[in-house]
């Protein structure tokens, strides 16, 4: 079973434009060029489409082998039409050739004034720093679920640099009209300045394992007053006032999308389930058997290879320096609630 770390009803997506040329909200400096260049091609290949395949069909029915007496036409050549036939389509490849090396150009230099934020994806979730501040970034959306927030200023430029910790992800974010590759060991970037507040969706657009479609983050574009105390609440997750250690934990528990990986029902995801985890007798892969305590719970958020389940594979990342003592000591709490 596949359960999203954020159902996507919950992104917010913005109304439909009034426009039946936008599909989506043209909510970037780039959208509206490159929605232009596509609306262009789209237009050009429909009615090359119906020209060429109508002449088709035309000439199929008009010379239609009918009598042995039919003589074919004696036309040779006909240099007037060739030269068009050439040079018409010649022309429109030089403008989507024109228009696309621009726009290019343009989405590949970021302006020496983005603010540039850092973006690592791994499987299964998409980790947000921002610049001097270390937490990983995320935040509750609507509903109560957790998906990283990528929180960006209107109107402002913003370039992030991208690195993959394991396999090939892909930075998407369609609103923008930007995605890039997110590849392990070298950075790629991206730019673009949000022209429309309101939350955005973002998605992994690389298949890169079980979870792929679950890799989701949000973006949010904030007034520019706004944007660093938005940033500094997206970054922060600390156990609330008249909040129990238990609900805090639960909060850990999807912020930091362990919920990816890991149900609370029993049923075997891509790790074991957290039902009735703490104090059952775990058999390891290497033959041994643990009973799970917090020290082993700890153990495997912070090295999670060290000892790892019969029947799973090794590949959960660590979480040390991301989880601090508080928020672990709160996800303990949480597992043992559940029964
Ligand atoms: Cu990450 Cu698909």
């Amino acid at each position: 079973m596949i359960t999203f770390m954020v159902p996507p009803e919950k992104l917010g997506t913005p109304p439909m434009s009034d426009s039946p040329w936008e599909l989506l909200p043209t909510a970037s400096n780039h959208a509206a060029s490159l929605d232009g260049l596509y609306i262009l091609l789209t237009a050009v290949c429909g009615v090359s489409f119906v020209l060429v395949i109508g002449a088709m069909v035309y000439f199929m029915y008009a010379y239609k082998y009918r009598s042995p007496k039919d003589k074919t036409s004696p036309i040779t050549h006909n240099g007037r039409l060739e030269f068009l036939w050439s040079a018409i389509p010649a022309i429109f490849l030089m403008v989507f050739f024109v228009w696309g090396e621009v726009d290019f150009v343009k989405l590949s230099s970021p302006p020496a004034d983005a603010i540039d934020i850092r973006v690592t994806g791994e499987k299964w979730k998409w980790t947000i720093e921002y610049p001097g501040r270390s937490m990983a970034s995320t935040t509750p959306v609507e509903g109560g679920e957790y998906a990283p927030l990528l929180v960006v200023p209107l109107n402002q430029p913003v370039r992030l640099t991208m690195t993959s910790k394991d396999v090939i992800h892909s930075f998407y974010i369609p609103a923008f009209r930007v995605k890039k590759d997110v590849v392990p060991g070298r950075y790629t970037t991206v730019w673009f300045t949000a022209i429309e507040e309101g939350t955005f969706p973002v998605f992994c657009t690389e298949y890169c394992g079980d979870e792929h479609s679950s890799m989701l983050a949000i973006v949010k574009v904030v007034k520019p007053e706004d944007y660093q105390r938005e940033m500094e609440a997206a970054t922060v997750l600390e156990q609330g006032a008249g909040e129990s250690a238990e609900q805090f934990g639960e909060k850990v528990y999807k912020a930091f999308g362990c919920n990816s990986c890991h149900t609370v029902d029993g049923s075997a995801k891509v790790g074991p389930s957290f039902k009735g985890i703490v104090g059952r007798t775990e058999a390891l892969s290497d033959g041994s058997s643990i009973v799970v305590d917090e020290n082993y719970i700890r153990e495997s958020i912070y090295q999670p290879n060290a000892k790892v389940v019969a029947g799973f594979t090794p590949q959960m990342p660590t979480f040390a320096g991301q989880i601090n003592d508080a928020q672990m000591t709160a996800l303990i709490a949480y597992m043992k609630t559940l029964k």
